[in-house]
C-alpha cells in the first residue's frame, strides 16, 4: 500500500520533470558515451574495476613506499572465471587507482588464486637484503588437471617475491611451500607478521574451517592450531579468512578479529563474510561470542585487510558481487567491482564485540555538495530530483527509533528502497524492481533484512550511489548494506518519507566525481 502511494507521488515528480532531463541527457551524441574510456553502461565511476575482463577477490592488499597495493584475481580472456592471474593496481591514497600490467601469472603449479602480500622487512626469506625489503606475495596454487582428475590434492600454497614495489615477479623455485594430500579446499592464505614470537603467521581455510601456520622465513611452516569447525556459519565452504589485533575505541583493550568469508550460506543468499572476536596467543584463536556478519547487504565477499599501512588502520576492500550470479550480470566489457575502501574498528556495547567498517576519510575528496538542509521534518514526503543520482551521496542523521522509508528511483518505474523499521526491529533492502534483475534468479530475490537495536539515538545514515551499485551505512558502518543494482537509466528521484514523523538532521546531498580520466 505504502508502496503504491510512494509510486504513485514520484511518478507525478518525474513527469513533471521528465522532459528536461530528456533534453539534456540527448546534448551527448550516443558514441560517446559508449566509447569513452570508463564510460560504459553501468561502469563505476568512483570504485576500481579493471579496464576489462573478469575480475573477483581482491589480494595481496599491502602499503609500501608510498603506495597502496590492490592485486586481484583476475582472468584476461574473458568476463567470466576463468585461469586465474593476479591483476595489480596502486594507490596513492586508496581513492584514484593507477592500472599496472599483470602481477602473477598461472604456470606449471597451476592458476594463481587468491592469498595476501607482506613486507619482508627483516629480509627473513633470504630473497632480497637488509637494506631492499622484499614484497612477498603468498597465494594458492590451484591444478585444474588434478581437480579435474577428481583428485583432493590440487590445492598448494605458494610464495613469490618482488623487488621493486610489485612491478616485477619472481616465484620462489621450492614452491609448493604447503602441499597437500587430500584437503579439497586448501586455499586463500593471509599472513601477517607476529611481533610478539617474531614469526609470520598465515591463516588459511581448510572447507570448514580455519588452519594457523607459523613459520620464520616464509618458506617453511608449520601447523600451529584449528578453529572454527564447529562453531560459525556452515552454510558452504569457508573462504579468504583474515586475521588481526584492533583495540576496542575508547578504551586500552585489545582483541583479535578473524573474517572468514563462506559460499553459499550468507544470511541473505549465496555470499557473505562472517567475523569473530577473541583472542590470539601466536598459536590459537579463540572466541567466546557467537559469530557475525560484516555486511547483510549481497554483494560484498571475499574482503580483506591491508598490510602494513602507514597510518596503523585496518582497512578492509570487498569484492563487491556474489557467486549466485557474479557471472552473469549486465555488463560486457569488465565484470565486477570492489567496494569502497573501509577502515573498521572494534566497539563494545554491554558485553558484545562488534565491528565497524566506514568508507576511508580519503573518499569524501570526491564529494561536494549538492545541497544541504541543517533539520528536515518528515511530517511530508521528502523529494529531490536530480538528472543522475547514480554519482552522489546521501547523508543524514536520524534518530533510529523513527521508521523511515527512502527510495531511488527513475522513470522507467524502476527502484530501490530501504527501511528502518524499529518495530520490527529491521534495516531491509528491497531491489527486486531495482533494474535489470532477470539475468539469475537469485539476484533480484527476497527482501534483505537485518536486524539491529533502534535505539533511541541519532545515527548517522550515508547512502553512496554509483551507476551500479548502493551501499548503505548506518550508524558509521555498523549496519551495512553493499549491493549491486543496474538500473537501465540512472535514477533521478530521491523520496524520504517517514510515517512517525522523523527529524533528518545535517542532510546533505553530494556530487562524487568520477576518479577515471577520461584522457587514459
Ligand atoms: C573466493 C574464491 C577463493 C579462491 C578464488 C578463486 O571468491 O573462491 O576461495 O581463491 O575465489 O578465484
Amino acid at each position: 500500500m505504502l508502496y503504491r502511494l510512494l509510486l504513485s507521488v514520484l511518478l507525478v515528480v518525474s513527469l513533471s520533470c521528465k522532459q528536461n532531463s530528456e533534453e539534456k541527457t540527448e546534448t551527448i551524441p550516443e558514441e560517446v558515451k559508449t566509447t569513452t574510456y570508463y564510460q560504459e553502461k553501468f561502469r563505476p565511476q568512483f570504485h576500481f574495476s579493471p579496464p576489462e575482463k573478469w575480475m573477483n577477490d581482491p589480494n595481496g592488499l599491502v602499503y609500501n613506499d608510498g603506495v597502496y597495493h590492490l592485486f586481484y584475481q583476475y582472468y584476461p580472456e574473458d568476463i567470466v572465471w576463468g585461469p586465474m592471474h593476479w591483476g595489480h593496481a596502486v594507490s596513492k591514497d586508496m581513492v584514484y587507482w593507477e592500472h599496472k600490467p599483470i602481477a602473477l601469472y598461472p604456470d606449471e603449479l597451476g592458476y594463481i588464486f587468491s592469498g595476501s602480500a607482506v613486507m619482508d622487512d627483516k629480509n627473513t626469506s633470504g630473497f632480497g637484503t637488509p637494506a631492499e625489503s622484499p614484497m612477498v606475495a603468498i597465494y594458492t596454487y590451484h591444478l585444474m588437471e588434478g581437480e579435474k582428475a577428481g583428485r583432493n590434492d590440487f590445492q598448494t600454497q605458494g610464495i613469490a617475491y618482488s623487488l621493486d614495489n610489485g612491478d616485477s615477479w619472481t616465484t620462489y623455485e621450492g614452491n609448493p611451500v604447503i602441499g597437500n594430500k587430500d584437503i579439497r579446499d586448501f586455499r586463500d592464505p593471509k599472513v601477517f607478521w607476529y611481533e610478539e614470537s617474531s614469526k609470520w603467521v598465515m591463516a588459511l581455510v581448510a572447507g570448514d574451517h580455519v588452519k594457523f601456520y607459523g613459520s620464520h622465513n616464509l618458506k617453511d611452516w608449520e601447523l600451529l592450531s584449528e578453529f572454527g569447525r564447529d562453531v560459525g556459519a556452515h552454510g558452504g565452504v569457508w573462504e579468504c579468512p583474515d586475521l588481526f589485533k584492533l583495540k576496542v575505541e575508547g578504551s586500552e583493550e585489545e582483541k583479535w578479529v578473524l573474517y572468514v568469508s563462506i559460499n553459499p550460506g550468507a544470511p541473505n543468499g549465496g555470499s557473505g563474510t562472517q567475523y569473530f572476536v577473541g583472542e590470539f596467543d601466536g598459536t590459537t584463536f579463540t572466541s567466546e561470542q557467537e559469530h557475525q556478519w560484516i555486511d547483510l547487504g549481497r554483494d560484498n565477499y571475499a574482503g580483506v585487510t591491508y598490510n602494513n599501512t602507514p597510518d596503523g588502520k585496518r582497512t578492509f576492500i570487498g569484492w563487491m558481487s556474489n557467486w549466485d550470479y557474479a557471472q552473469v550480470t549486465p555488463t560486457e566489457v569488465w565484470r565486477s567491482a570492489m567496494t569502497v575502501p573501509r577502515d573498521v574498528t572494534l566497539h563494545k556495547e554491554g558485553e558484545q564485540y562488534f565491528v565497524k567498517s566506514y568508507p576511508v576519510e580519503a573518499f569524501n575528496s570526491l564529494a561536494s555538495e549538492i545541497s544541504s538542509e541543517t533539520s528536515i521534518t518528515l511530517d511530508e514526503a521528502f523529494i529531490v530530483r536530480r538528472e543522475n543520482l547514480n554519482s552522489t551521496e546521501i547523508r543524514f542523521d536520524v534518530n533510529l527509533s523513527k521508521r523511515i522509508d527512502l527510495v531511488l528511483s527513475n522513470d522507467n518505474d524502476e527502484s530501490l528502497s530501504f527501511t528502518m523499521d524499529p518495530e520490527s526491529k529491521a534495516l531491509k533492502v528491497d531491489r527486486r524492481g531495482s533494474g535489470l534483475t532477470d539475468f539469475e534468479d537469485r539476484f533480484a530475490g527476497d527482501i534483505q533484512t537485518q536486524s539491529y537495536i533502534p535505539a533511541t539515538k541519532n545515527a548517522e545514515v550515508r547512502v553512496i550511489c554509483d551507476a551500479s551499485s548502493i551501499e548503505i551505512f548506518v550508524d558509521k558502518g555498523r549496519y551495512i548494506f553493499t549491493n549491486q543494482v543496474f538500473p537501465q537509466s540512472p535514477y533521478t528521484n530521491l523520496l524520504i518519507l517517514s510515517d512517525d514523523e522523523a527529524t533528518l538532521s545535517n542532510f546533505q546531498l553530494n556530487q562524487l566525481t568520477s576518479i577515471w580520466n577520461s584522457n587514459e
